[in-house]
């Protein structure tokens, strides 16, 4: 499975460099899986330097990055500047906060691409709707504009399935409606999706199944002690 950590902004930088030293000094716990960290940029840069001297098998990887390499772009981060090899591309809450529309999310991803960056990209819908129909018309047209930019591209990209309005509550989609989705995302050329959203070691044992590639996991990853106990609960599930 792959576990991937979104730690959004909720660590400071010294909380950040601590929890990551402590994952990778007790390597044990994630072997056998694919786990991917997702810092700030405070601490991006030495997080990653800290995991390749130790050699690690831990990814990291970038929340998000600049929509074009201009360098007059104040604040931002430009993408050909991250040194990491993951990105995390059209987090809702780019959306909702910083109000990126699909197209910056469409030139992110086209920009990622060209500087051969792994991308993952997040899509899904904001309210829940009232049936599975509407959703999946509505997901849709997400996952077509971005296959019909990618084309055999899609192959490359992880897909992370996020209703917005399961995001840091207690609410999770229903594996059946998870299922539904995968099923869309493949009839567009993506092979490969994660789930996110309120995803715990407690929940983590309904949401599972075989196809599902993994989970892209916020609060639930910011600390040592929820973030070794979904290990343990995929460890229950025999992963
Ligand atoms: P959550 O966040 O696990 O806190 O719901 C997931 C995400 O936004 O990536």
């Amino acid at each position: 499975m792959h576990i991937i950590a979104n730690w959004k902004q909720y660590l400071s930088p010294e909380q950040e460099i601590a929890l990551a030293k402590s994952i990778i000094t007790s390597s044990n716990f994630y072997l056998g899986h694919h786990l991917t960290l997702l810092p700030s940029f405070l601490t991006l840069r030495e997080i990653a330097d800290h995991i390749i001297v130790n050699q690690s098998s831990i990814q990291v990887g970038a929340q998000d990055f600049a929509v074009s390499l201009v360098s007059a772009q104040t604040g931002s981060i430009r993408a050909d500047f991250i040194k990491t090899e993951t990105v995390l591309i059209a987090h809702s809450e780019r959306e909702k906060i910083n109000h990126e529309t699909i197209e910056d999310f469409s030139q992110k991803l086209q920009l990622a691409l060209s500087l051969k960056k792994k991308v993952i990209l997040c899509f899904g819908e904001k309210e829940l709707l009232e049936n599975d129909e509407s959703l999946l018309l509505h997901l849709k047209k997400q996952v077509q504009i971005y296959s019909n930019l990618l084309g055999t591209d899609s192959t490359k990209v992880t897909l992370a399935y996020e209703p917005q309005w399961s995001i840091g509550g207690t609410k999770t989609a229903s594996v059946t409606i998870i299922k539904k989705v995968l099923a869309l995302a493949k009839t567009f050329g993506f092979s490969e999706m994660v789930y996110g959203g309120s995803v715990a070691a407690e929940s983590i044992q309904q949401l599972y199944f075989p196809e599902l590639a993994g989970f892209l996991v916020g609060r639930a990853s910011t600390n040592s002690s929820s973030l070794q106990a979904i290990f343990a609960a995929l460890k229950q599930l025999s992963l």
